[in-house]
């Protein structure tokens, strides 16, 4: 696909940021760069030979400190079909449960001369911490409520293959706001491209300052569907919750979960998204969930190691073209 909106300089200008930690700081050029980068690897991964030797020789070291399915194994995927060596630090194995502070780990990692580093941690902010340690990019692979950066880009490229663009669509991401990273980075990708963000949960699950983001503040889900093009569901990440912050999963499941004929309230050509894990039954119905063309939820997977490829090839591009490789 051609870029029909943002146009961007040529080589290492077009994103010239050391690693991924966030979407905040990205220019709506740079974020339009990584999805055009990750077309090549969509198209790819429909093929049965999928492997390609752009990053070989290179060690990529993902390092998960919470629980996680797709984007580990995205992330290992995506290192593997570029021809990287993927190593998966074990967290609970680990010294980490011996005590070792994240710095350590970090300088640990750093010095068995790491090329990429993909880091999940459940404080906000930790990513940011190893990035300024560690002298390879960091990938930022979900810190705490902070950010989540590649979901946000895997998300834009769903919309993008099913809308084309992004100007004036609305979006209406519903459910844990307060809780969610995917929310923050997924607001801040859309509004930046242009989308109208309307986000609904419970007064109770919504961040105080969110108007700040340049959102619409709903909290009634029927209200924030009318029309929309697009509906992003969360769970409800009781993980993270001390204390009742819902009355009961049934009560939400009432007032926010998306049924079939709450559905019927947005557009008729209304993509529903979910990031996963779902709850099917508190948060989406499973004749929702799995509703062909109009559920992206799969289109989501798959554009996960598609992005998560062109993330790991452009950032260590620099690496590479000082050795003369790319
Ligand atoms: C999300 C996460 O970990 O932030 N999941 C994901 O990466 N696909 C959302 C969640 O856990 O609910």
């Amino acid at each position: 696909m051609t870029s029909p909106e943002y146009t961007y300089p040529e080589g290492a200008a077009a994103f010239p940021h050391r690693g991924l930690v966030g979407i905040a700081g990205l220019a709506p050029h740079e974020i339009w760069f990584l999805l055009d980068e990750a077309e090549q690897w969509v198209e790819l991964n429909r093929k049965a030979q999928k492997h390609r030797e752009v990053l070989s020789g290179l060690t990529i070291i993902n390092a998960f400190f919470e629980n996680s399915t797709r984007t580990l194994l995205s992330f290992e995927i995506a290192g593997k079909r570029l021809g990287a060596d993927v190593v998966n630090m074990a967290v609970a194995t680990s010294s980490v449960k011996k005590g070792e502070t994240l710095i350590d780990t970090a300088m640990t990692l750093n010095a068995m001369h790491a090329d990429a580093i993909v880091i999940r941690h459940a404080s906000s902010g930790a990513v940011q911490l190893i990035a300024d340690k560690v002298d390879c990019p960091v990938l930022n692979a979900g810190d705490g409520q902070h950010e989540h950066p590649t979901q946000a880009l895997l998300d834009a490229l769903t919309i993008r293959h099913a809308k084309r663009a992004f100007n004036g669509l609305r979006v209406t991401i519903c459910g844990d706001i307060l809780h969610s990273r995917v929310a923050r980075s997924n607001i801040l990708c859309l509004t930046s491209l242009g989308a109208d963000v309307r986000v609904c949960a419970p007064p109770a699950l919504m961040p105080e300052d969110i108007e700040r983001m340049n959102v619409q503040v709903f909290h009634d889900f029927d209200a924030a569907l009318k029309g929309a093009d697009v509906v992003m569901m969360l769970r409800l990440q009781m993980e993270r919750m001390e204390g009742q912050f819902i009355p009961s999963p049934r009560e939400y499941r009432h007032l926010y979960g998306l049924s079939m004929e709450r559905l019927a309230k947005a557009q008729p050509d209304a993509l529903v998204m979910h990031p996963g894990p779902m709850n099917r039954g508190i948060e989406i119905e499973s004749d929702v969930a799995d509703l062909a063309g109009v559920s992206q939820i799969t289109t989501q997977v798959e554009m996960g190691v598609a992005i998560r490829m062109a993330c790991l090839d452009v950032l260590t591009r620099r690496g590479r073209k000082a050795e003369g490789w790319a």
